[in-house]
């Protein structure tokens, strides 16, 4: 029978053995069938004479079998232990400043050290050798949360190679980094350091004097780094193991391109750590997002934590219910898994005050346990959604490639923040509960109505051809400011604004005016907000924000028009018939009631349904005979929803179509049809 699997990161080896006994009473009150092993036990399992001992393992994965428990094995490389950094001091990063770190903290290994290759390849192929066949191992968890940079020579000396891999030839190097303009022609690759605080950057890892050489640095890192997954990765299949391999992704990360590594896992799991209590919509989004890199294939929450974090200066904890409706909410977007970091909390280090499910006290009588465990009964009711897809008519289109071009460019703004542009944009869909497909660029869109592509600001000749023959067959795009302008080089398309997207928004921008944080501009959508009438005027001002695109209309029509300053009356979002589908552009970040504006009257054209906002949230999941249809609370008290027909699985309750349903603060309910 299928289960939505539900547990957590277990780290009995660092407490008590009697301590064990406690923990399986507690786990399986908890409904808890799932954990994850030995992320940190390196040190555990490889001695300093680099022989191996996996005694504890060994008698850990017994206990947690005979519990019936099923296991993610994680490969044990998520910190390296002293002796081996002491031993091959090569091992450890340098950082942006040029200082070699000594050894501490974790995930501190340099990703193009042999050492560290050979080592934790080796580890990894000994621990999926040993454990490959036990019934109990369902998943594999190849490192932990990938990430940082190293500016070692071992990475200088791998980003020559990549680079040569890449261009074949410095001619065609200096082309793309446009290294005439301050003398910076290479004539040998030895000539080429990484770019850091002591050769191109200037303020930090964003201010570069060359951008085409720090953003291949950033895709050199994310590429070495995946290298480090892959191997390991390897080393696992080489074993003789079968089961599917992943590594815990933390969601919207800026330095690796997950759309690459995402075609490297078997499945995609993450680590859902909101920053605050208010981002329900960006938890959305992201769960959409690790949905959207595996062709909408379910996920595994790999870790939340039940109450609170430890690495913040302010570290509240999750308030009544919320454990339970963002646990809802990751399976109404596509998680198949529902697990904690952690099930017991650590007694020292920096995390012995991080949330876990069961307390340093070891009591099942608390608010979190609880909570636990009545979502460890609700995810036994859900067996059935196992497998379902979400079938979306918008996509959101994601690139990272555009992300680090974006925020690493002098100009026009440094306040345009390309994850929040992502964020806004999504958010009036999510509150109308519009299914939206997150997706990368490189992924399949085409199937959607309408593709929503804010801030892509890397287009390629071929994507924009991608574009006109999506938006020439009929498909309705939307784009907005700092799109189109350059190619995967960050050169410049030599045309006018916006560049290659040009054709399809029918539009043409001479001049990107920047306001300072604290201004805007008002945008008038025009009386009925149709875009039908050709001098808006008198309607609800909205606000324009950051950067503001003096357009002219060159076939498209006006939609919105800035009321103040010397392009008063220009057009502020534009909408042209292009073949048999429709460009749509945003010349400016919208504020909030601008986008819903834009989301009310887009949703209108195509006839996508969408609800009044009220705080809470609609989603649905269908399989071949079922449809999912999740319905959350957000609101901060209760809500009534009219629902169409169909059976609560948490309650039983039958609902006919149009009947009211009372939600809780936070309430869940998940009625199939
Ligand atoms: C990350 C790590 C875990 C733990 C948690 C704490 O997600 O993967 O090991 O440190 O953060 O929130
Ligand atoms: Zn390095």
């Amino acid at each position: 029978m299928n289960r939505i699997h539900y547990g957590g990161d277990y780290n009995p080896e660092q407490w008590p053995r009697p301590v064990w006994e406690e923990d399986s009473r507690l786990l399986d009150m908890a409904g808890m069938d799932l954990v994850t092993l030995g992320v940190f036990d390196w040190a555990l399992l490889q001695r300093p004479d680099e022989s191996y001992d996996f005694a504890v393992l060994d008698d850990v994965i017994a206990q947690v079998a005979a519990d019936g428990r099923r296991i993610c094995l994680a490969t044990a490389t998520g910190a390296v232990p002293p002796w081996l950094a002491r031993r091959y001091p090569g091992v450890l990063r340098v950082d942006f400043e040029g200082r070699r770190h000594r050894y501490g903290q974790r995930h501190h290994h340099c990703p193009s050290s042999p050492d560290f290759a050979r080592l934790s390849v080796e580890l990894a192929r000994r621990i999926a050798h040993r454990y490959g066949d036990h019934p109990a191992v369902i998943a594999w968890h190849a490192g932990n949360e990938y990430g940082g940079a190293c500016y070692c020579e071992l990475c200088e000396l791998a980003f020559q190679d990549w680079l040569r891999q890449r261009y074949g030839t410095l001619e065609r190097l200096n082309d793309a980094w446009y290294t005439r303009f301050w003398s910076h022609e290479f004539t040998d690759w030895a000539e080429i350091v990484v770019p850091s605080a002591l050769s191109e950057h200037w303020n930090g890892p964003r201010h570069t004097a060359f951008q085409g050489i720090t953003l291949d640095y950033r895709r050199f890192l994310s590429d070495a780094l995946l290298a480090n997954f892959t191997a390991e990765r390897d080393a696992i299949r080489a074993a003789g193991a079968t089961q599917p391999v992943t590594t815990n992704l933390m969601g919207l990360y800026e330095p690796l391109d997950y759309a690459r590594w995402a075609l490297e896992m078997d499945f995609v799991s993450w680590d859902n750590y909101p920053p605050d209590h208010l981002s329900q919509a960006r938890m959305a989004l992201t769960h959409d997002l690790m949905r959207g890199l595996k062709g909408g294939a379910p996920f595994w929450v790999m870790e939340q934590t039940p109450s609170m974090t430890a690495c913040r200066e302010v570290n509240p904890v999750k308030r009544p219910g919320t454990l339970g409706l963002w646990s809802h909410q990751s399976v109404a977007h596509g998680a198949d898994t529902v697990a904690f970091f952690q099930l017991r909390q650590s007694r020292g280090a920096c995390e012995k005050y991080h949330g876990a499910v069961i307390g340093h006290a070891g009591r099942e009588d608390t608010r979190v346990f609880r909570e636990c465990a009545a979502l460890g009964a609700e995810m036994k009711l859900l067996g059935d959604v196992v497998g379902a897809r979400t079938h979306a008519r918008v996509a959101l289109l994601m690139d990272w490639q555009s992300w680090w071009a974006l925020e690493i460019s002098d100009g026009p703004s440094r306040h345009f923040s390309y994850r929040d542009q992502l964020i806004e944009w999504y958010t009036p869909w999510w509150e109308r509960g519009v299914a939206v497909d997150v997706v990368p660029v490189t992924a399949d869109w085409e199937h959607c109505d309408l593709v929503l592509a804010p801030g892509l600001h890397m287009v390629s000749a071929a994507l924009a051809e991608r574009f006109e023959t999506y938006v020439g067959a009929g498909g309705t795009m939307v784009s907005g400011v700092l799109s189109g302008l350059v190619d995967d080089d960050d050169l410049a398309h030599p045309m006018v604004g916006p560049g290659v997207l040009a054709p399809v928004m029918g539009i043409r921008i001479d001049e990107t005016d920047a306001l300072a944080p604290t201004e805007h501009r008002c945008v008038d959508f025009g009386p009925d907000m149709t875009g039908s009438s050709t001098e808006p005027g008198g309607g609800p001002c909205v606000e324009g924000r950051i950067v503001v695109d003096v357009i002219q209309p060159k076939g498209a029509r006006t939609v919105a028009v800035f009321v103040e300053d010397f392009y008063a009356g220009c057009p502020a979002v534009t909408r042209h018939r292009f073949g048999a589908g429709e460009g749509w552009y945003v010349g400016t970040v919208l504020n909030e009631a601008g986008l819903a504006h834009l989301v009310e009257l887009i949703s209108h054209e195509l006839g996508i349904a969408v609800r009044e906002p009220d705080g809470v949230e609609r989603a649905e999941r269908c399989t071949n005979d079922a449809r999912f249809v999740f319905w959350l609370n957000h609101a901060g008290m209760p809500r009534t929803v009219s629902v169409e027909a169909g059976v609560d699985l948490l309650t039983g309750r039958e609902y006919a179509d149009g009947d009211s349903l009372d939600l809780d603060v936070a309430g869940v309910a998940v009625l199939r049809s």
